[in-house]
């Protein structure tokens, strides 16, 4: 009789434990389901968040700073205005296309061309009465200012004389 007893508490306890390793296990799988769905979301926030160094960037895409624009908005009304701002034009210079602005016809000219184009030019043939000599960082300043001008968006890094900088394409700007 108490043997009996045992016997079936025995294996009253060997079905419950089956029941509940049973169920640990869905729960096991449950809980691993949720730690790779956890994982994979944040991978994805990750690969979202960091900048796609394969796909193209263009002007809209946040590409020079605000104190970047305001730096080179300095030099551009002491060095450039006089030929490229309608508003400041001095008789005895040979006035360039305006820059800046509404009358400004740098999307119009540099369109589908490279910000690296824009670089190029500016550094090595302007100003074009050889008044200053530029820099490359004066040149990364003066377009992030001409950017502004012409109505791209700010972002939180500078604008930088490298190849990444190089491959920006001008787009209109809407
Ligand atoms: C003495 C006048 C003069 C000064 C100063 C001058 N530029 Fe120019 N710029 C020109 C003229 C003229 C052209 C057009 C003819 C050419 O390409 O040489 C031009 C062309 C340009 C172009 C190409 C414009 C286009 O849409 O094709 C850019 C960009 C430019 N200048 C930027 C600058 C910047 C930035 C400065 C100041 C650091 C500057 N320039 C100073 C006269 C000047």
């Amino acid at each position: 009789m108490r043997r009996r007893t045992r016997r079936a508490i025995a294996i009253h306890f060997a079905d419950w434990y089956f029941i509940v390793a049973r169920r640990h296990v869905h729960l096991l799988m449950v809980v691993t389901l949720v730690l790779l769905a956890i994982a994979f979301a944040a991978a994805m926030a990750r690969a979202s968040s960091a900048p796609d160094q394969t796909k193209e960037r263009t002007t809209r895409d946040k590409v020079y700073s605000k104190e970047q624009a305001a730096r080179g908005a300095a030099m551009f009304g002491k060095v450039c205005a006089p030929c490229h701002d309608p508003a400041k034009k001095t008789p005895d210079k040979t006035p360039g296309p305006p820059l800046l602005g509404s009358t400004s016809m740098f999307v119009e000219n540099w369109k589908e061309h490279t910000i690296g184009e824009v670089f190029t030019t500016i550094l090595t043939t302007m100003p074009n009465d050889g008044s200053v000599v530029l820099t490359e960082s004066d040149t990364v300043d003066l377009v992030a200012h001409i950017l502004q001008a012409n109505g791209y968006p700010d972002g939180p890094d500078e604008l930088k004389f490298d190849a990444a900088a190089k491959a920006v394409k001008v787009v209109p700007v809407k």
